[in-house]
Order: structure tokens, then sequence, then C-alpha cells
């Protein structure tokens, strides 16, 4: 990961301007804070932005056109319309995702959490590469209905995009892999990784007796697919919700019926925010999630073999210590970041 550049945004607190504050003041101050950085205790970021290095520019352009309704057909769909922030970048509220015209979508929009650290994308892993996957979802009828050229063509006429991409790449000229280039940069920024969980882990929080009784049975009931610190292994797994599968998931890409009915395991930080649950929206509540584990696995054919034995014995007990422990993996920071907000 040598090529990746550490890149600090300098965030200027300005003091408050009472009748004799000068601009010497020692009060204005500056603090660097990191644009992409790993943090302590994670594993090394997947790559792909080898050849793509972040820089403040590149980060900017790609948060502008992530909140520009410009990328769809009618100028009414934003990635953000699916992708909120005070949602973990997920859309709250909606099982299925929206698009334009209101459209549904198949599954449930997820949120966008530490995608530097992820080699393939969406629910069944069928784009590879961080800078192609925003073709998906800018071409999809069903979500912003647009095409690459007429996006290059659109831009082009705006009169703030030409400047924004001579600062980030040296030259006027709008190209798709500088559009995609810099969304990939943009959401490669999207760290989490100071929730509560985060705090304990590096010794700057302590867990109550509740918090950490539920994180005793996460342990041993969840991490196996729910790997920390990511909170997921970044495989494809049957977690038993269904019989016969309506969306064959990661059997999509594979053509394997052996993969039919898995899907890439979701991250669960800032799971308090994210709901609707699993990839259709289907579990609208966390004590429903619970409730599946342990009462509702169905074994079919391609459940994970550490499932094999069925519903999970969880008490009401240690299903509230559970509900607990996942409470403290919301990340306030994050959500309320104003480097990744609308400007
Ligand atoms: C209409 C709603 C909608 C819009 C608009 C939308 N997305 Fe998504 N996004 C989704 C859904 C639904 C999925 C899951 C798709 C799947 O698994 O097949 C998804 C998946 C993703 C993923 C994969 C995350 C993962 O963990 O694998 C990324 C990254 C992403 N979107 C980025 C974007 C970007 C960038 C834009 C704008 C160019 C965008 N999305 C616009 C609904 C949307
Ligand atoms: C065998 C692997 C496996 C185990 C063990 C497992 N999960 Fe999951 N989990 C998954 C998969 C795969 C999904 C997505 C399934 C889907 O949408 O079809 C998921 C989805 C979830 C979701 C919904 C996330 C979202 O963004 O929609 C939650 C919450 C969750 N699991 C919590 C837990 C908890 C708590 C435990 C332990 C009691 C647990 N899981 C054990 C594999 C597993």
């Amino acid at each position: 990961m040598s090529k990746i550049h550490f890149l600090y945004l300098p965030i200027v607190i300005v003091c408050v301007f009472i009748s004799s504050c000068e601009k010497s003041d020692k009060e204005i101050k500056e603090v660097a804070l990191p644009l992409f950085y790993i943090p302590d205790g994670f594993p090394n970021p997947s790559g792909q932005l080898q050849n793509n290095p972040v820089t403040t520019a590149g980060f900017a352009l790609g948060r502008k056109l992530f909140y520009d309704p410009i990328l769809s057909k009618d100028s009414t769909v934003n990635c953000s319309t699916c992708h909120q922030q005070f949602g973990s970048f997920s859309q709250v509220d909606h099982s299925l995702s929206h698009g334009v015209n209101n459209l549904l979508g198949t599954r449930n929009s997820p949120a966008l959490i530490n995608l530097a650290w992820h080699s393939e994308f969406f629910w069944d892993g069928g784009s590879n590469h961080i800078e192609v996957q925003p073709i998906a979802p800018i071409t999809n009828p069903v979500e912003m209905h647009e095409t690459l050229s007429n996006v290059i063509y659109k831009l082009n006429r705006s009169s703030t995009y030409p400047s924004l991409f001579r600062s980030a790449y040296g030259s006027d000229t709008i190209t798709s892999q500088g559009i995609l280039r810099a969304l990939a940069q943009f959401m490669s920024c999207l760290i989490s990784a100071n929730s509560k969980y985060d705090q304990v882990r590096n010794g700057k929080a302590f867990f109550t007796a509740t918090e950490d009784s539920g994180y005793t049975i996460f342990k041993s009931k969840c991490t196996s697919c729910h790997k920390e610190p990511l909170l997921t292994d970044l495989t494809y797994r049957n977690n038993g919700l269904d019989a016969h599968f309506a969306d064959a998931g990661r059997a999509r890409i594979t053509t394997l019926a052996t993969d039919s009915g898995k899907f890439k395991v979701p991250t669960l930080r800032n799971i308090v925010l994210s709901y609707p649950y699993m990839h259709d929206g289907r579990l609208n509540t966390l004590s429903k999630v619970i409730d599946h584990y342990r009462s509702t696995i169905v074994l079919s054919s391609t459940i994970d073999p550490s499932l094999s034995s069925g519903n999970m014995s969880i008490t009401d007990a240690e299903k509230a210590q559970l509900l607990a422990f996942l409470s403290t993996l919301t990340d306030q920071t994050f959500i309320t970041d104003k480097r990744f907000s609308a400007q």
C-alpha cells in the first residue's frame, strides 16, 4: 500500500469574532485530519486505489459528483438518494431502493463503509473494481437511467466541472475515467473507525457489563462471518433466510448452483442506522434479525456449514446483551463528518 498517499485536510477552527478579536489571535488553530488512512488494528486495504491515489481535489470532485443529480437522466436522483450519510450511506426506511420515476429496485441499498477494504461490490459481488462499480447505478434503468456519454456531455456544459477536473487531473477534459476515479476516491475515504467498539479496542473507553456480555456472545456466534474489525469477512454465504431463492445471489455471477442464496456478508458497523436489513430489506429491526438467527434458520442445500445445526440458542437475556453490543458499533463522527456531506 506504499503508493496510497496519506492526505491531510486542514480544518480551520476559526475564532469567535468578538469585537476585539484580531486575526493574529492565537485561538486560530489548525488540526490535521487524515482523509485516507488505515485505522489502528485494520488490515491492509484492497489495493484498488494504487493507481488512483487520493488527492484533496480528486476527493472534492468525487464528493460533488456523488451529491449531484446531474448523473441521473431527469436530474432527480443522486448517489445520496439511496446512500444517505445519516443512515451510514444506506437508504433508511426503504426495503428496496427507489430510483428515477420512483422505480423500485430489487435489493436493499447497502451502507457504504470502509469500501477501500473491499475488492468486490454489491450483494452478489457483481462488480470487481471500485472504479467500475458506479457505472452500474448510473446506467441502471431503475436507479439513475443515464449513459456515461450523456453525463460527460452535461458535465462539459456546466460552468463548474471543467475547472474541477483541471484541479484534480491537470486538464479540463472530462472523461469517464476521471468521473469514475473521483467517485472511487471519495468512496474510499468513507472510513468508519470511531465507534465505542473501536474506542474500547483502542483502550480509550470501556463496555458496560451488558455490552461486554453481548460482545462475548457475538464472538462465539457471529464473528465467523461478521469478522472483526471490519465486521465482515467479505465472503458470500447463505445465512438461512429462504428455502427457495427468489434472488439467486452469488449464483447470478458465478452460475454455480452451489452459490444459490449466498450474499456478501454485510458489515455490522453502524448497523443500528442502516435499517431495514438483509439483501431485500425484509427485516426492519435488529430484534427481528436476532430472532431469525435463533428461530427461523432454514436448512437449504447451500446453508453455511457453520449454521448447519440450525437455530442458535440465544435466550431473551442474551438477545438483549447482543443488541446492547450492536449499538456500540455506531460511529457518530462518521455520520456527522462535514467532509462527507454535500457542500
Ligand atoms: C436508486 C438507488 C441507488 C442509487 C441512485 C445509487 N445506488 Fe448504490 N446501491 C444501490 C443498491 C440497491 C445497491 C445494492 C445492489 C446490488 O447488490 O445488486 C447499491 C450498491 C452500491 C455499492 C456497493 C456496496 C457494497 O458494499 O458492495 C456502492 C459502492 C454503491 N452502491 C455506490 C453508488 C454510487 C457511487 C452511486 C452514484 C453514482 C450510487 N451507488 C447510486 C442503490 C443505489
Ligand atoms: C454463516 C455466516 C453468518 C453468521 C454466523 C452470522 N451472520 Fe449475520 N449475515 C450473514 C449474511 C450472509 C448476511 C446477509 C444475508 C442476506 O441479506 O441475504 C447477514 C446479515 C446480517 C444482518 C443484516 C445486515 C444488513 O446490513 O442488512 C445483521 C444485523 C446480522 N447479520 C447480524 C448477525 C448476528 C448478530 C450474528 C450472530 C448472532 C450473525 N449475524 C451471524 C452471515 C452470517
